[in-house]
């Protein structure tokens, strides 16, 4: 996948990774992802962050590749983080002249992660703070805790490029990382589309790994206000050359919690069935009154990242949950704990809780989602004792009109 062009002095080096089974430890990513790394030629020959260092010798393919012999003169470290920062050593003992350019914080923190003394080979940038390569000039923008401390994006005001870090980035591999994926890598990164599969996954990819700081993204979305972009490069997924407005305001919605469409997620634990069988009743109740976003996913089954996600996406969520050895069955406490940390807030919630000689897991979910801001709860909270009968059918219709 070497030598394709962002723009005609920006490449593109990065690699794909498919061999990986979950990204951070615990994301599917059955279309696998990339890790972007760029090379800008100019007088100073920069390199834009590294990638996974399982992937180092297929990067530092593309890399001398697209040097053709030169020799570069900067690595800029966007984000320490090992799946951008994990060939930084190998490219160091490659290129003992190059000099790593980062701020203070990622400095400080270099030592965690390499060997390699950067004491008399590093430029130690700020907040704003210029380099001029040649023909390009690169300014620095911190952007902390999106998601690590150290991050910063660097904006490249020649060609009007936003090397974004992990913002704008999505799961899945670039091109179909087979016998055409260079092809479609280099269709990808001219023309990127407003498709629902960047949409689908920069939204599981955002809201799993940078949701929690939704102020800080909105920090940075004030920054990136003031700068005129044309083409945004991030550390993951395609870049984006069009529609910018589209994903700014993807991000502006995902980053304030807001919800992005209307529609009713109804999450569920199940231990026999009868929960899941309560579930799809409210689903089948709720689509005969008319309503058009009706999802229903399995939370012991179904992926919980993807779960996540669209319980963000849409502005109302249902749990249908089982009392487990007193406490909540486990799936239904992790997905609310996970939907706590993640900071979900401003939706409407409806209950149903089952239970077949003590129901008490509405008030054990309510108990969670009360740490949460702005959840309205519909009612009633439906108790079903073993098995739907005709009482909490009822209920069940008295909570699809709350939702309604
Ligand atoms: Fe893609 Fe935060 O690393």
């Amino acid at each position: 996948m070497s030598n394709i062009s962002v723009t005609e002095t920006i490449k593109y080096i990065g690699v794909n990774d498919t061999d990986i089974d979950l990204f951070e430890g615990q994301y599917v990513v059955p279309d696998g992802i990339s890790y972007n790394s760029y090379l800008i030629l100019d007088e100073k020959t920069t390199v834009m962050d590294t990638v996974d260092k399982h992937k180092v010798t297929e990067w530092l393919e593309n890399l001398e590749s697209v040097l053709a012999g030169r020799t570069p003169e900067y690595l800029v470290v966007n984000h320490l983080e090992p799946d951008h920062a994990g060939s930084i050593q190998i490219f160091l003992e490659k290129y003992p002249k190059a000099k790593v350019v980062c701020n203070a914080r990622a400095y400080k923190m270099f030592p965690q992660f390499f060997t390699v003394d950067i004491s008399e080979r590093n430029v130690i940038v700020k907040e704003g703070d210029e380099l001029s390569l040649g023909s390009h000039v690169l300014t620095f923008v911190t952007a902390p805790m999106v998601h690590w401390p150290e991050v910063m994006v660097t904006y490249e005001k020649t060609e009007k490029v936003l090397f974004s870090a992990d913002a704008f980035g999505k799961f899945g591999a670039l091109g179909d990382n087979g016998e055409n994926g260079a092809t479609e890598c280099i269709e990808n990164f001219a023309k990127a589309t407003v498709s629902d599969s960047w949409t689908d996954e920069a939204r599981r990819y955002f809201l799993n790994i940078v949701g929690k700081y939704g102020a800080q993204v909105q920090a940075l979305l004030k920054k990136a206000a003031a700068l005129d972009i044309r083409i945004i490069c991030p550390l993951h997924g395609p870049s984006l050359a069009e529609n910018l407005g589209f994903y700014l305001e993807k991000y502006d919605i995902w980053s304030s919690y807001r919800p992005e469409e209307k529609g009713i997620v109804i999450a569920y634990a199940s231990i026999y069935g009868n929960t899941a069988t309560a579930a799809r009743k409210l689903a089948d109740i709720l689509k005969e009154k008319g309503v058009e976003n009706v999802k229903i996913y399995d939370l012991a089954r179904d992926d919980m990242s993807l779960i996540t996600a669209e319980a963000f996406r849409y502005d109302r969520l249902v749990l249908a949950g089982v009392s487990y050895d007193g406490g909540l069955f486990p799936c239904m406490e992790t997905f609310l704990n996970r939907l706590k940390s993640k900071n979900y807030q401003k939706r409407q919630v409806g209950l149903i809780e089952n239970g077949s000689w003590a129901p008490n897991a509405g008030r054990q979910m309510q108990e969670i989602l009360s740490r949460m801001k702005e959840i309205e709860f519909a009612e009633p909270v439906v108790t079903i004792v073993s098995t739907l009968d005709a009482d909490s059918e009822e209920q069940l219709r008295q909570l699809a009109d709350a939702l309604v």
